[in-house]
């Protein structure tokens, strides 16, 4: 059997990404995975099989993501689900509004808060019901869950900012520190535990076609995020019969029911319908070495296609510590107005584009055709700056950006987190002539 272990807790290698169709494989019990067909009469261990179909069963082999999971109980024992209260979570669209905002962290909530209740959308750009489209959510939680969800309208992008997260998947379990990323299919079932007692962090919530590596074009066969630098989990499970709270996001609300037995009871799987994670630091970052910088998608790690080629409904930029070397240019991210919309936030340090006010654990939205670009301080410090090789270091900014226009919720512009004055940081910009040259 083809199972490639790295490390406790995770196997290496997600090819698919690539687009390649790979099958993964683990067992948690030795001969738990049926060998030469995926349903067999009588499942080794007495196990049920059950097919998990993260896209339709007729699409290009290049894009099918499916696992097969033998499991305890299928997941079909359960009893109804009722609508239980969501806070915050896809909360209503505030009015149309074209203005670029920006938001303070969310506070470590004091009340006890598990990541499912402490997770807030900030901004959506789809009804629940359509076929792609990404939701912006942001968390903070101080305690494990005890209960398990699943997200039926999308793949969760799971950014944390502050506090290791633990997540127990039905493929098996995942560490995710800060400076990590990780990925859970549509529909995977999975709990988040708490490893430092306290977590925030940001979730992009993809309604479209599964994130990606982005094609390379010119830059060849290396380099960005490489294929084998991301991680899917092995196999785990435990055989637990206590009541068990399942929760699941169906087209923008939440339903619960009790289980009789834990859902993480998948004893072996094999597919590539799996969760996943990256470590941000092993991107191999590419920019110029000559004069100007390229467009910020010569850092995105994660790209989640549109039907029109080159149009992602969600693409994930990150900006890490890199060398800036180019000659007769002015360094910091230009002014610029874009067509997609751009939900930005900070994992650690400063961010080269602003000076103050965007801090770890903050977001900003700059939506489409927006003007924006660095702050009025960092501009003049640009063009002041004496042009020798600089290292960036300590800072972790990313943005989620997407084809269509990012609305913010109704929670996001009441929060008291919202700042009142984003504007007044281009304030000062000197004015060019007359007298040009500075
Ligand atoms: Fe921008």
């Amino acid at each position: 059997m083809n199972v490639a272990m790295r490390s406790a807790g995770t196997a290496s290698g997600l090819a698919y990404l690539s687009g390649f169709g790979n099958e993964f494989a683990s067992e948690a019990l030795a001969g738990a995975l049926p060998e030469g067909q995926n349903s067999p009469q009588r499942v080794p261990h007495g196990l049920y099989a059950e097919q998990f179909s993260a896209t339709a069963f007729t699409v290009p082999r290049r894009e099918s993501r499916r696992s097969w999971l033998y499991r305890i109980r299928p997941s079909a024992l359960h009893g109804g689900f009722r609508r239980i209260e969501q806070g915050a979570l896809a909360g209503a669209l505030a009015e149309p509004n074209p203005n670029r905002l920006r938001w303070e962290p969310l506070p470590i909530p004091t009340a006890p808060t598990d990541f499912l209740a402490g997770l807030s959308t900030v901004s959506a750009n789809a009804a629940p019901e359509a076929p792609g489209g990404v939701s912006v959510h942001v968390y903070a939680a101080n305690r494990s869950m005890l209960r398990a969800f699943f997200d039926a309208d999308g793949e969760l992008l799971i950014v944390p900012q502050l506090g290791r997260l633990m997540l127990v998947t039905e493929c098996g379990r995942l560490e995710v520190a800060p400076g990590e990323i990780a990925v859970v299919p549509r529909g995977m079932k999975f709990r988040v535990d708490l490893l430092d007692g306290e977590a925030r962090g940001y979730v992009a919530e993809n309604h479209g076609p599964a994130l990606r590596l982005p094609d390379l074009g010119p830059i060849g066969a290396n380099c960005l995020a490489n294929p084998r630098d991301f991680l899917s989990p092995v196999a785990w499970f435990e055989d637990r019969s206590e009541p068990t709270e399942l929760v699941q996001k169906y087209l923008g609300t939440l339903w619960a029911t009790t289980l009789g037995h834990s859902p993480f009871d998948v004893v072996a799987w094999h597919g590539n319908a799996v969760p996943y994670k990256y470590d941000l630091s092993r991107f191999n970052t590419i920019g110029s070495i000559s004069f100007d910088h390229p467009d910020p998608s010569i850092f995105c790690v994660l790209t989640a296609p549109t039907p029109v080629a080159g149009v992602a409904t969600l693409d994930f930029v990150i900006f890490p510590p890199r060398w800036m070397v180019a000659e007769h240019t002015f360094r910091p991210p230009w002014f610029h107005r874009n067509v997609m919309s751009e939900c930005m936030g900070l994992v650690k340090g400063e961010y080269d584009a602003k000076a103050g006010g965007f801090v770890p654990g903050g977001m900003s939205l700059h939506p489409c055709m927006s003007a924006h670009g660095p702050d009025a301080v960092s501009t003049e410090r640009a063009i002041a700056a004496a042009l020798a090789p600089q290292k960036l270091d300590n800072t972790m900014a990313f943005m989620f950006e997407t084809s269509q226009v990012l609305r913010p919720t109704r929670f996001a512009m009441q929060s008291e987190t919202l700042q009142p004055d984003y504007d007044s940081c281009w304030n000062g910009l000197a004015r060019g002539l007359p007298g040009g040259a500075r």
